[in-house]
């Protein structure tokens, strides 16, 4: 079982600016974040249904991003910004602390051989949550019971932060989302809430600060 000292301390200097960069500006308290938009169902959804948000979803393979950029073009949301690249650097270099309302990390890859590259495990999580106002949530969800099983004890061994977990019942948010309930698989979500007074190593960290 790890604990936070068997993780080690993330280091938010080495990473470069993402190719493109550009600094967004941010209109409003209400900031989404999704990580890994695949083809950005939930994202267009999300944006749509909730135009007083604000919403980055960030996609890092090219194919699933140039498909998700043609429905944005024509679906046309102004409080979308869809983004194609690497989640981490651009997060390091875009996000002040405490900036995030919402993250969504919807059906993540397993990483089968590579555990350490799960985002519950990696030292990243941490930013993430400096990131996160306080009260502001992080929806987790997945098809796969031990993947949400490891992020449980993460959470509560090494992050020690509150969670709620629970069963898709009736969302069909992602097209992964969609294919596994057609499926009949049980899908599940982990909301995570970050605490008033919750602290990290990264609360006054802000890379691109004028
Ligand atoms: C299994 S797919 C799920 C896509 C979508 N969320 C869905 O449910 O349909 C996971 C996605 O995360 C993206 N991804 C993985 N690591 C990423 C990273 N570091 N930054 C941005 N996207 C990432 C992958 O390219 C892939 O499209």
């Amino acid at each position: 079982m790890q604990t936070l000292r068997d993780i080690r301390t993330f280091r938010p200097d080495v990473f470069k600016e993402p190719r493109g960069f550009i600094q967004p500006t941010f209109a409003q308290q209400n900031v989404v974040l999704e990580i890994g938009a695949g083809v950005g169902l939930h994202a267009l959804t999300f944006a749509r249904e909730n135009p007083e948000k604000q919403i980055f979803a960030i996609e890092r393979t090219a194919e699933k991003f140039q498909k998700f950029q043609c429905s944005h073009l024509s679906d046309s949301s102004p409080n979308l910004t869809p983004i194609h690249a690497d989640a981490i650097p651009w997060v390091v270099h875009a996000l002040p602390p405490e900036s995030l309302q919402q993250v969504f990390i919807l059906y993540p890859n397993p990483e089968p051989k590579n555990p350490a590259q799960r985002w519950f495990n990696m030292p990243f999580m941490q930013f993430l949550v400096s990131r996160m106002q306080p009260n502001a949530t992080l929806t987790l969800a997945s098809n796969i019971v031990e993947y949400l099983d490891e992020a449980e004890r993460q959470l509560i061994h090494v992050w020690q932060l509150p969670y709620v977990r629970s069963n898709v019942t009736t969302e069909r948010r992602t097209h992964f989302e969609i294919k596994y309930m057609a499926r009949g698989e049980a899908c599940g979500n982990i909301i995570v809430t970050k605490p008033e007074g919750y602290e990290t190593p990264f609360d006054t960290y802000f890379r691109n600060a004028q």
